[in-house]
Order: C-alpha cells, then sequence, then structure tokens
C-alpha cells in the first residue's frame, strides 16, 4: 500500500471551477427573476504579452459564468484623456456592473488617477481609495481578488482562523495590504515583512499561515517555515530552466512542501482564485444595483 504524502497541494483550479459553478447557477436564477445580466468590462491598454494574457482568461471566465462582457482595447500610446473617456463612458452605462482597467499601465499613463475615476460601486478589482477604506473599517464590499481567493483558500483548508498567527510578505496595495486586513479580520494576529524588515526569515518561522506575495522568484525556502504551516504561494515569476520558460513562485515549491501542512502550487494555485474571485465581485457589484 503506498504511504499517504502529509502534505495537502491545495488545488486552485479545482476550487475556482467550484466557485464558477455556483456563480453560474446564480447568474441564472437572477436572470430568470428578472434581474439584468451582470456586466464586466475589461479596459487593456497595450499590448503587454502577460497582461493580454490574463484578460484573455478573465474574460473566458466571464463568458462562462453566463455575464455579459466586453474589452475595450487601446493604443499603448493613447493619452490620459482617451483612458479617463473611457472610463467615464463606462461608469455610466447601466449594462456594465463591474470594470476593471487591467494593470500595469504604461509609464505616461496615471494608475493612481484612472484607479480614482473608476465608480466605486463598479470597481472589481477594490483598489479605489473608498473600497479601500471600507475594507480596513470592516465594511467591506469590493475586496482586492487575489486576497480574497487567498481567504477563500485558507478558510476551506483551515475552518476558523482565529488566534492564528498570519504573516504577509509584501506590501502591495494590490495584495499584501488587503490581505492583511482580510486576515485581521478574520481574527489572526498579522504581521507585514518587506523589503526593509530586519530578518524577515525569522518572523516568517513563526507563522501558522504564511502569504508570500513579493514577486521574488523561489524566496521562501525551509528556513522561513514553521512545521506545519499553511503556505499560499501569490507569486507568478518566469524563469528559465534548461533553456525552458517556467513559471515559479516566491515559494520554493519543493523544498517547502514536506515541511508544511498545506500549500498551494504555482501555476494552479491562487492564479485561478484570482479570475472566480472577480467573477464573485462582478455578481456583488451587480447586487448592489438591486437595492
Ligand atoms: N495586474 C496584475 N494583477 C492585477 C489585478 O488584480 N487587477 C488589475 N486590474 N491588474 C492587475
Amino acid at each position: 500500500m503506498q504511504e499517504e504524502s502529509p502534505v495537502k497541494v491545495i488545488d486552485g483550479r479545482k476550487l475556482s471551477d467550484l466557485l464558477l459553478e455556483e456563480m453560474t447557477q446564480e447568474v441564472q436564477e437572477r436572470m430568470q427573476e428578472g434581474y439584468p445580466q451582470p456586466g464586466l468590462a475589461v479596459v487593456l491598454v497595450g499590448e503587454d504579452p502577460a497582461s493580454t494574457i490574463y484578460v484573455r482568461n478573465k474574460i473566458r471566465c466571464a463568458e462562462k459564468a453566463g455575464l455579459f462582457s466586453l474589452v475595450k482595447r487601446l493604443d499603448a500610446s493613447c493619452s490620459q484623456q482617451t483612458l479617463d473617456d473611457v472610463v467615464v463612458e463606462l461608469n455610466e452605462r447601466e449594462d456594465i456592473h463591474g470594470i476593471l482597467v487591467q494593470l500595469p499601465l504604461p509609464k505616461h499613463l496615471s494608475e493612481e488617477r484612472i484607479i480614482n475615476l473608476i465608480d466605486p460601486t463598479k470597481d472589481v478589482d477594490g483598489f479605489h481609495p473608498v473600497n479601500v477604506g471600507l475594507l480596513s473599517s470592516g465594511q467591506a464590499k469590493l475586496v482586492p481578488c487575489t486576497p480574497l481567493g487567498c481567504m477563500e483558500m485558507l478558510k476551506r483548508e483551515m475552518g476558523d482562523l482565529t488566534g492564528k498567527h498570519a504573516v504577509v510578505i509584501g506590501r502591495s496595495n494590490i495584495v499584501g495590504k488587503p490581505m492583511a486586513n482580510l486576515l485581521l479580520q478574520a481574527n489572526c494576529t498579522v504581521s507585514i515583512v518587506h523589503s526593509k524588515t530586519i530578518d524577515a526569515a525569522a518572523l516568517c518561522r513563526q507563522a501558522d499561515i504564511l502569504v508570500a506575495a513579493v514577486g521574488v522568484a523561489e524566496l521562501v525556502d525551509k528556513s522561513w517555515v514553521k512545521p506545519g504551516a499553511v503556505v499560499i504561494d501569490v507569486g507568478i515569476n518566469a524563469t528559465e530552466v534548461d533553456g525552458k520558460r517556467k513559471l515559479v513562485g516566491d515559494v520554493n515549491f519543493a523544498d517547502v512542501a514536506d515541511k508544511c501542512r498545506a500549500i498551494t502550487p504555482v501555476p494552479g494555485g491562487v492564479g485561478p482564485m484570482t479570475i472566480a474571485c472577480l467573477i464573485k465581485n462582478t455578481l456583488t457589484a451587480a447586487k448592489q444595483h438591486d437595492i
């Protein structure tokens, strides 16, 4: 008989499929009740290869879940005014409930300006200062998709997170900060470590929950991990192994796997959950219009 591995690899693809099935059903039921079809608009500026793939996957998922969706493609050299006009028009459209402007933008365009311009009730990224404020004051409406997906995986894996020590590596507005806020609201004791932290590994070794969102390939090895920890790897880093392109996370999976209780793989972990949560946020945004 084969010995069972004590390490659980959290299957983000399977879980996201499950969530998408539930949401597809909900969309159908809402439409049968006479509510309008939820609509998602994605704005893509330029032709960055990674962004183009992300946008294609987002739209594919939205369509699979039965949402109305559209992509507004703008030239990489477009003016700030052109981009602003597109967002203002989408803010006004009644058939669009969610707006996402794919980041990063070309350097001559202001991400801050465009995030602030999106109607907060349609901000399915949860990046608008109104949504950031609502999250940090415990009144969350639209929460950034990646941290939301991470929380879903953690809750399904661990149940109640009360009293757990969670350490988040990275302090970005997109992942690190909202992740820390969500963990705090789930009654964790939360630490954030970043590039200026003294002995980040020592802090991480205290973590029951370790979330790596720093964008450094395989930074976290087993010397950073407490035995039995649950490790969530948000990183997606393109590397080359034996001349072949390979995606790796911020965690050295092979090194860490036999030390932790559960771990998310890259790819197939956090990535698919982020997209499922975008659909969830679009539904949440559409429901705000019911009232
Ligand atoms: N680029 C990388 N991640 C994201 C995200 O979550 N939202 C947007 N809008 N752009 C991104």
